[in-house]
């Protein structure tokens, strides 16, 4: 049996370096498509290589090509590098000399994490030396009393949820990429995700952090308060940074306790309008045990049926909802989402759902939800978005897009965390061209801005939507944040490229 397992394992991981390989070969370099230059960095020579090899030992400084192709490449296949080194830090100190050597040497860095970000912000854009937290991965204390968790940044979201389910806590926030992402990743995107809605945003969950600046000075918020009114909140200013201030290296957050009972309905209806008043009724109905509301076109379900097998569980439907409730008392929470079910059922609002209370049921249902980005990876080259808007408006957008876009594109598409107004719209067509591109953007962000949306409710900017953070921000926003940038990293290494716009 134990053999069957390692002999499978061996395959998976082969066919993965396969297709790696693959995407990596068919996947132009970003600075080719995007006709960028590189900056006025240094050259990694071999001196630095030996520094660096002094610094975290031989096996730890990556620089054979292929083995750094994953590192190179973006999850969504859209954006690649030319970094020709990795490091593999595993303390706090070994990050600080790290960047001490590239600050002196004028060497520009790229933090990785998990390498599941969406916008380009994870991978190189030229040479600079990829710095990766997998190393990190220390659970320094889980306090069940506090419920906080004190961890290294490498930490995987998964891992430490395994970790704090044996305290009776869960991560305030949950997302499909869990099983790769770093915390310290998500810190640094201030990773929106499914939890959300109950639990809120990292910027109040997160009670500490502590971070290596561009020249190997160690900045200690690793507070594990939850009340501190003393000046400033510097570790604010990390929590979606993405890599551009600092190398996050720990970071404390606070845990809620792991719900006794979760459950979740599936629900099918004829139009947008009913998907925001089973919203509504949801949020007056189900109260204090709302977990989750997430949505997805007829066009999502075709996808994700079609491009991973999956299956609905419901009659086809315009719109779906997932609504999934946590509380502390199953036979209750049960009956409150099975009569509410029933209500909106029988007042016409919803035309079809269904009630998940066991595991592999409730698995399968945010299987279809979770898996969308991975379903519409199959459908070809995939652009992208994360908007914020008024959740009354949310889905003109993808309509606006389909009509724009007749004719050129394969699929346009509409998901997202209805409950927090975050439109995932994802435009797909066989390969990348420049002239879908260009009438895709700047088209959805105009639509954005002018309906008093953000450009990126949860990825980030990144590298592929740095030059579009003017539709959401003021020029003097943004003329502070690059004052700011200024301040911790007078040289620029870290990050270049990324989440600042060029032309401020
Ligand atoms: P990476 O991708 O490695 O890096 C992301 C950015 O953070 C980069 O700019 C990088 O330079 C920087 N960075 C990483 N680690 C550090 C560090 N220690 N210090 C400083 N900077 C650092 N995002 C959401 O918000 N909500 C979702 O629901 C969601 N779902 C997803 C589902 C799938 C299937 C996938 C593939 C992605 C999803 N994402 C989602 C996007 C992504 O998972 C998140 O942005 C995540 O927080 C990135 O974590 P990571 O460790 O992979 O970071
Ligand atoms: C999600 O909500 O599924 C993630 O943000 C990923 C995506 O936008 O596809
Ligand atoms: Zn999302």
């Amino acid at each position: 049996m134990r053999l069957l397992q390692a002999l499978s394992k061996f395959a998976a991981s082969k066919s993965l370096i396969r297709n790696v390989r693959a995407a990596f070969s068919q996947t132009p370099l970003t600075s080719d498509t995007y006709k960028v230059e590189r900056g006025n960095y240094g050259e990694i020579a071999s001196e630095d290589i030996s520094i660096f090899k002094d610094i975290v030992g031989c096996s730890h400084v990556v620089t054979d090509p292929s083995d750094l192709e994953g590192n190179n490449i973006d999850w969504l296949k859209t954006v690649r590098g030319q970094s020709k080194l990795m490091v593999k830090p595993k303390s706090t100190k070994e990050v600080s000399e790290i960047l001490k050597h590239c600050n002196e040497r004028n060497l520009a860095v790229c933090p990785q994490g998990g390498n599941t970000g969406l916008v380009g912000g994870s991978v190189p854009v030229f040479d600079e030396v990829i710095l990766s937290t997998q190393r990190m991965n220390k659970i320094i204390s889980i306090d069940p009393i506090s419920g906080v968790l004190v961890c290294q940044a490498g930490c995987i979201l998964e891992t430490a949820n395994k970790d704090l389910a044996g305290h009776g806590l869960i991560a305030p926030l949950d997302l499909g990429a869990k099983g790769s992402c770093h915390l310290g990743g998500n810190i640094s995107t201030n990773a929106g995700g499914l939890r959300l809605l109950r639990y809120g945003s990292l910027r109040g969950t997160v009670l500490g952090v502590e971070a290596v600046l561009s020249d190997g000075a160690v900045l200690d918020c690793l507070s594990t308060l939850r009340k501190d009114n003393t000046g400033y909140d510097l570790k604010q200013l990390m929590i979606g940074s993405e890599g551009t201030l600092g190398v996050v290296t720990a970071l404390s957050i606070l845990c809620p306790q792991k719900p006794a009972s979760v459950n979740v309905a599936f629900l099918g209806v004829e139009s947008f309008e009913k998907v925001l008043k089973i919203q509504q009724c949801a949020r007056k109905d189900l109260g204090e045990i709302l977990s989750a509301v997430e949505f997805m076109d007829s066009e999502c379900m075709r996808n994700v049926t079609h491009h991973l097998n999956m299956t609905n569980p419901i009659a086809d439907c315009p719109f779906y909802i997932l609504i999934e409730t946590s509380g502390s008392n199953a036979s209750h929470d049960e009956e409150k989402l099975g009569r509410f079910l029933e209500e909106v059922m029988d007042a016409g609002i919803a035309d079809d759902g269904t009630l998940a209370t066991d595991y592999t049921k409730m698995e399968a249902i945010w299987g279809l939800r979770e898996r969308m980005a991975e379903a519409m990876l199959h459908d070809g080259y995939n652009f992208k978005y994360d908007f914020s808007l008024p959740t009354d408006k949310m889905y003109d957008l993808v309509r606006a897009s389909r009509e724009h876009l007749k004719g050129i594109c394969k699929s346009v598409v509409g998901y997202g965390h209805l409950g927090d107004g975050n439109l995932h719209l994802n435009i797909t067509c066989e390969k990348y061209s420049r002239d879908i591109h260009s009438a895709v953007e700047p088209f959805v962000y105009e639509w954005t801005s002018r309906h008093k949306g953000s450009v990126s409710a949860e990825h980030g900017l990144g590298f592929k939507k740095r030059q579009y953070m003017a539709y959401t921000k003021s020029k003097e926003e943004i003329m502070m944040m690059k004052k700011i940038k200024q301040l911790f990293d007078p040289k620029g290494i870290l990050n270049p490229y990324k989440m600042l716009p060029d032309n401020f």
